[in-house]
């Protein structure tokens, strides 16, 4: 059948005059580069608060982060929503998140080494209390990739199972601990500010990946499919990127910043960095089964 015939049936089964459709082509203007990839709108959403050019540098390299959050958003939810799934699909997918969280983690010295210290120090007080913590992406990204209990805060996984109120759960994430005076046990305005935007959202997106996130998905399938040595070796390559290899670029650059003057700096979200975020505390492994006793007992050393 030609495109032409195509065309008159599509349209003919919908009611629909083919002869319109071809008239308006014949007006219709070229597609540019421009218009098709948003530029006149991605190029004007950095809107520094400050004169120190360095902040460009930061925004931008947020920006950047955000895009290819969602990337791998899309690649995870091919996998939540693939009813069948085989070892070389989940392979395949987990092959381009791991890429895009492997250019997140080898670009990191755009931070480390690409500002200069005495303009961060400036610029970052105009930016209190907001912090990258608040990326709800990077969350939404916690979410997918694995089950709620690996991602309850230790001290708290006893008490919580498979029946606890997903609420519950929420209030009992290891990211809570950032996100609370520790004398107190008052929510701070980072964490107060971010769950008031996000938490509604949060609570239905956990609810959706709880039998579908890549750790589930991983344990559901065959046997033999769970032994298969390319998907293992992709799960370990992407779970120790995000929580060892990406989080201590972070930390290092942290360390570098907020080390840097003879009294050091607080975070700009007012956590305990420190202890929070590096993974030999922190202990967030997405896919515990795919690790020996030996690995997981020394996660995050030998680094
Ligand atoms: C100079 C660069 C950076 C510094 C000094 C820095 C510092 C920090 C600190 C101190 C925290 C702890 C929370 C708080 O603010 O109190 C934090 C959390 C966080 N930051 Fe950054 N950050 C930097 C760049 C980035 C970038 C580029 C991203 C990418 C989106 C990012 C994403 C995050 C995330 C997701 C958290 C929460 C981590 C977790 O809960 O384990 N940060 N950051």
């Amino acid at each position: 059948m030609s495109v032409l015939e195509d065309l008159e049936k599509k349209y003919t089964e919908s009611n629909q005059s083919m002869e319109t459709y071809l008239q308006g082509l014949l007006h219709a203007k070229p597609i540019t580069y421009w218009d098709y990839i948003d530029t006149g709108v991605l190029l004007n959403i950095q809107k520094p608060r400050t004169n120190f050019p360095d902040e460009m540098v930061f925004i931008m390299y947020h920006q950047v982060n955000e895009l290819l959050f969602k990337m791998i958003l899309w690649e995870m939810e091919q996998v939540h929503n693939n009813e069948s799934i085989t070892p070389e699909f989940f392979t395949e997918k987990l092959g381009r998140i791991s890429r895009y969280f492997d250019v997140l983690a080898e670009s990191f010295n755009v931070m480390t080494d690409g500002m200069e210290v005495e303009q961060y120090m400036q610029f970052r007080n105009s930016l209190t209390p907001a912090s990258g913590f608040q990326s709800a992406q990077y969350r939404l990204i916690e979410f997918g990739s694995t089950e709620l209990i690996n991602l309850i805060d230790f001290r708290f996984r006893a008490t919580i199972d498979r029946n606890t109120p997903f609420e519950h759960a929420f209030e009992h994430l290891y990211w809570q601990a950032a996100g609370k005076d520790h004398k107190t046990g008052n929510k701070s305005v980072l964490i107060k500010e971010f769950e008031k935007r996000y938490k509604g959202e949060f609570i239905d997106y956990m609810q959706k990946v709880n039998t579908t996130n890549l750790y589930t998905k991983f344990k559901s399938l065959p046997e033999d499919s769970r032994k298969n040595p390319e998907l293992i070796e992709a799960l370990r390559h992407y779970d120790y990127t995000v929580n060892v290899k990406w989080v201590m670029c972070h930390y290092n650059t942290a360390e570098k910043y907020l080390e840097s003057g003879k009294k050091k700096a607080e975070a700009t979200g007012g956590s305990e960095w420190k202890k929070y975020m590096h993974p030999r505390y922190q202990r967030r492994i997405f896919f515990p089964e795919v690790w020996s006793e030996e690995e997981l007992a020394t996660w995050g050393e030998n680094i």
